[in-house]
């Protein structure tokens, strides 16, 4: 790596550690909350409504993307939380389905209860997927922190093979040592999987440290992935990674019908509406709801430079 890129990658590693820091710090979490979307938030959120979600959901449906939403919040203190959440999610996944929408919801089991007892968000997740099914609408579910990684596995392949729920699918992280042994033993199923280089801040005991090395996960994954049966939904911004994807696809009679860009509402929209109109399927996760702030920090904490959007913004305001 060349020095400059070398200063780069340090400066940022220092600044993510920062941010990630600073994104627990209670002062910081009301500054942000209070003042959040006015400075620039509403970049990365489609509102904290469900009624400015959908027309957020309505103008990519009209520019030829696809979408799906999240209801935002992590965690939950008990039953009653999690049932609310459920209730919340039952009407997203009705007014997807009513607005015809070509959208469907993709959700964290934390927020279904998983603290609680893997068999609380297994319930509700089962709920919530057969909802799904009924009106055609598939269902996701995100992966989170390294601790729950192993109880979300799980929770799918029960909902695979216990329930035979074919709407649902999960997330792989690129970044985790474990991926390529849980790819192994998930390719059986057919699954429908989104691999994405993995957002959270872990320690490098369970995951690597070092870009250049998830980057080359990534690649190895995705190359077991498209080859197998299953359908991949390469969610990444990294163009490198989405042209390798194409050509990999072309070279080895890969149909479109197999796979699918993602990429998040706010983020590289140029590059969002190129691949749709080159022909592929690509979907942009669109997140809404007041509990915004945690997401917020993990898309800072991924490109450090989105800062200086919201000190443009305080600056302009
Ligand atoms: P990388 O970080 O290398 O970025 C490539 C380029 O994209 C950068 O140079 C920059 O230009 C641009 N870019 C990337 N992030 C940006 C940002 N926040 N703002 C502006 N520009 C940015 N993670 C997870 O752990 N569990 C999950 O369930 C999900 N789900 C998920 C869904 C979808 C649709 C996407 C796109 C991503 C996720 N992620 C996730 C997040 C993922 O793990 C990862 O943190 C981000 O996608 C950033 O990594 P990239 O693959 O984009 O590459």
């Amino acid at each position: 790596m060349a020095a400059r890129e070398q200063l780069t990658a340090a400066v940022n590693g220092g600044l993510r550690r920062g941010i990630f820091a600073a994104a627990d710090s209670r002062n910081v979490r009301r500054l942000v909350k209070r003042h959040g979307m006015r400075l620039g938030a509403g970049r990365f959120v489609a509102g904290e409504t469900l009624d400015e979600c959908i027309a957020v959901l309505r103008r990519l449906n009209d520019r030829g993307l696809w979408a799906n939403t999240t209801l935002l919040g992590e965690g939950v203190a008990d039953r009653e939380q999690a049932a609310a959440v459920v209730h919340s999610y039952e009407e997203v996944i009705d007014r997807l389905a009513a607005e015809q929408l070509r959208a469907n919801v993709a959700l964290k089991l934390t927020h279904l209860g998983l603290s609680l007892g893997e068999d609380v968000a297994y319930e509700n997740v089962e709920q919530l997927a057969r909802r799904a099914a009924a009106h055609g609408q598939f269902l996701r579910i995100d992966m989170e922190q390294f601790a729950f990684v192993d109880a979300t596995l799980r929770i799918y392949r029960r909902l695979r093979e216990e329930a035979g729920l074919d709407n649902v699918g999960t997330v792989l992280q690129a970044y985790l040592y474990r991926t390529p042994e849980d790819l192994a033993g998930l390719l059986p199923l057919a699954p429908n999987l989104r691999l994405v280089k993995g957002a959270y801040l872990e320690p490098a005991s369970v995951a690597y440290p070092e870009k250049a090395d998830v980057d080359a996960a990534y690649r190895r994954l995705l190359e077991q992935m498209l080859a197998a049966g299953g359908y991949t939904a390469v969610a990444t911004h990294d163009e490198r990674l989405i042209e390798w994807t194409i050509r990999f696809a072309a070279e080895n009679g890969i149909g479109h019908d197999r796979f699918e860009f993602q990429l998040l509402y706010g983020v590289r929209p140029q590059l969002q509406a190129d691949l749709a109109r080159r022909g592929f399927k690509v979907l942009v996760a669109t997140p809404y709801g007041p509990e915004w702030y945690p997401y917020l920090m993990r898309r800072l904490g991924e490109r450090p430079a989105n800062l200086l959007f919201f000190v443009r913004h305080a600056l302009r305001g």
